[in-house]
């Protein structure tokens, strides 16, 4: 996951405000058909260590997934047989969210002020979703709104840096934004402290690793459908992109990429 943005770009020493978070936050919506055809989605795997941290199964399990975006995982959930509804605050994520799912229910809202009724969820999931939320709103909204012993479950798909290519790519990724992506990686890789500050939650980690093979086309748009690129001027962008194509095309000569991820899964009960 790439998290930080430059102060400055470096032809040019002057220093250019770096979008706000809540910009960043809400930079999906213009490129929501993008993110739901190249973001990768997460393997069987992690449902199945969800259901075992929280000790009940999804099916028939009152779900509700924040931050649903597009849909990935709450078409995962939703094949698992749980009852689920989507929260979404972005309009076009949850415009293509519907023309994804268009069966399953969507409400506009976010993770800060539910707009949910207490203690009606089994669980609440954030895919890729909790670090936009405000913790100190965020943690005790999941309590209020999950049942009596209903699991918060937070998860994201981190690069596995222990891949040469990856890790250089990373490298490169850390040049272009003037940050150091693997060391905001490893400082975050115990996110509980991120996550819920506060101490409140007693989580459960768990890692999943995993990948997919993809044309280079795909794992170019699925990089540039983060929102530290989608901020980013559109002509750098497309030069980033163009270079990062022939790098990978060095290591990748028939064009299919093969992308390695740690699915990192925190899960606490509402004891
Ligand atoms: C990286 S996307 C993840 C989407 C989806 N869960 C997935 O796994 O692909 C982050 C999503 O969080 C949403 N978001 C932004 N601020 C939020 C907030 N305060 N509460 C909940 N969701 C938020 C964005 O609109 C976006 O759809």
């Amino acid at each position: 996951m790439i998290t930080g943005q430059s102060q400055s770009h470096p032809q040019n020493p002057t220093p250019t405000p770096a979008p706000s978070h809540a910009d960043r936050a809400r930079s999906f919506d213009a490129a929501a058909a993008q993110y739901a055809e190249n973001r990768p989605s997460y393997p069987p795997a992690l449902l199945d260590a969800v259901e075992e941290e929280a000790g009940r199964s999804l099916r028939g399990a009152r779900v509700v997934d924040v931050g649903a975006g597009t849909g990935i995982a709450t078409a995962l959930l939703h094949a698992r047989g749980a009852d689920v509804v989507a929260v979404e605050p972005g309009e076009g994520m949850a415009a293509q969210f519907h023309t994804t799912l268009p069966g399953v229910p969507i409400v506009r809202g976010n993770g800060n002020a539910l707009p949910l009724a207490a203690a009606t969820a089994d669980f609440l999931t954030y895919a890729q979703a909790w670090h936009w939320t405000d913790p100190a709103c965020s943690v005790p909204e999941a309590l209020r709104v999950l049942r009596p012993g209903g699991a918060l479950a937070l998860w994201w798909n981190t690069d596995a840096l222990d891949v040469d290519w990856i890790a250089d790519s990373a490298d490169r990724i850390s040049r272009f934004f003037g940050i150091d992506v693997r060391s905001e990686q490893s400082k975050s890789a115990d996110r509980t402290g991120l996550a819920d500050p506060s101490g409140r939650l007693r989580f459960a980690r768990r890692e999943v690793r995993w990948s997919r093979r993809v044309p280079v086309d795909t794992h170019l748009a699925n990089i540039g459908s983060h929102s530290a690129f989608l901020v980013t001027p559109e002509d750098r962008r497309t030069a980033f992109l163009a270079a990062e194509r022939a790098h990978l095309l060095e290591t990748f000569p028939d064009g299919i990429v093969e992308e390695t991820y740690v699915v990192l899964l925190l899960v606490a009960l509402n004891t």
